[in-house]
């Protein structure tokens, strides 16, 4: 034993808990534990070596009951330590919770709108041919719109598009058999465009298309009546303005009265900082499909009439939610973001 008295020192240091340590202390000073055992043969011994034997023997047994002891102690700190205690009258910690991008949420409104008409939200593909983005369009190479809409062209003359109208030409072709037409088509679109607090290189659009027989400039204005008044409240009116855009005729602007000044243009007597006075917010283009563009697709032009718009959902959203500056919602600013 004297010689093994080290070796039960250590494992006792290093026990991981409490039951280890009854385990040892059993197998040491147990019944049959090795100290125990020791002392029985000390009988046996010479006379000469008995009281030497019989000292440290229990010389042993101190030393090791002192180890069992400290450890004991030692591992009921450690568990003590685990057990900090919790402050309930602390204030709670909010989880870090996200939530659509307020461009999103409003993409989602429009498409709401539309979804209840009974519109299809459909798709196209960001990369287009000049065919599906201008030709198709009426707008061919040397037509002075093609400057308004500043492209970016790739080698091989394919171009990320410029305007959602790419996908009304798409679904035509797709569905020309199948008429009447209802969609809506939200993506992104693409310009080269320097940038300002209203224009940007990359923004979204959303696109809608109808054709059936017998379609009205009526059915456009109730349609984009209905439109904003889903985004921007009950009581919001629309105007129509004469424009020009080569894929429809009549072609026109659409106008929203004033979020801010509702309409009257003044904001205490003075003039209101978002219309600039007038009263009206212009938010998009619209008109009926151009008898030609029907006819690029295989659709009767004598037979069926459609109209088209298309909105912008960060300038919507940017109205909306009195924000100043559309690149704003395109930066990486989470202070920006959490308050919608
Ligand atoms: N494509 C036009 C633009 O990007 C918006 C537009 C105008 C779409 C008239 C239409 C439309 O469908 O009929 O500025």
């Amino acid at each position: 034993m004297a010689a093994g008295i080290e070796s039960w020192l250590e494992q006792v240091a290093q026990a991981p808990d409490e039951a280890t340590l009854t385990q040892l202390r059993v197998r040491v000073l147990g019944r049959k534990g090795v100290l125990t055992e020791a002392l029985k043969t000390i009988g046996s011994l010479p006379v000469a070596e008995r009281a030497q034997a019989g000292l440290d023997s229990n010389k042993h047994r101190s030393t090791f009951e002192a180890a069992l002891a400290a450890r004991q102690l030692e591992l009921q700190n450690q568990a003590e330590i685990s057990l900090t205690p919790i402050d309930v009258t602390a204030p709670g910690m909010r989880p870090q919770l996200g939530h659509r991008h307020p461009v999103s949420m409003v993409l989602n409104e429009l498409t709401d709108v539309f979804w209840q008409m009974g519109y299809q939200v459909v798709d196209g593909p960001e990369i287009e041919t000049e065919w599906f983005n201008f030709e198709a369009l009426l707008v061919d190479k040397d037509h002075p719109a093609r400057d308004m809409q500043d492209t970016f062209y790739l080698k091989g003359g394919n171009l990320p598009r410029t305007h959602t109208s790419a996908v009304q030409i798409r679904y035509m072709m797709e569905h020309k058999d199948n008429l009447p037409i209802r969609i809506v088509a939200p993506g992104k679109v693409y310009r080269n465009e320097d940038e300002d607090a209203r224009h940007s290189w990359s923004f979204y659009q959303i696109e809608g298309l109808v054709v059936d027989q017998g379609i009205t400039v009526g059915d456009l204005k109730g349609t984009l009546e209905a439109m904003m008044r889903g985004v921007l409240g009950d009581n919001t009116q629309i105007r129509l303005r004469s424009n020009y855009f080569p894929y429809t005729e009549p072609s026109v602007e659409m106008d929203a009265t004033c979020v801010v000044c509702k309409g009257t243009g003044k904001v205490f007597q003075h003039d209101c900082h978002l219309c600039t006075g007038t009263g009206w917010l212009e938010l998009g283009g619209a008109g009926m499909v151009h008898p030609r563009v029907l006819q690029n697709v295989g659709i009767n032009a004598d037979k069926y009439s459609g109209f088209a718009f298309g909105f912008g959902p960060e300038r919507i959203a940017a109205i909306k939610y009195n924000v100043p500056d559309v690149r704003e919602f395109w930066r990486p600013n989470f202070k920006f973001l959490e308050q919608f």
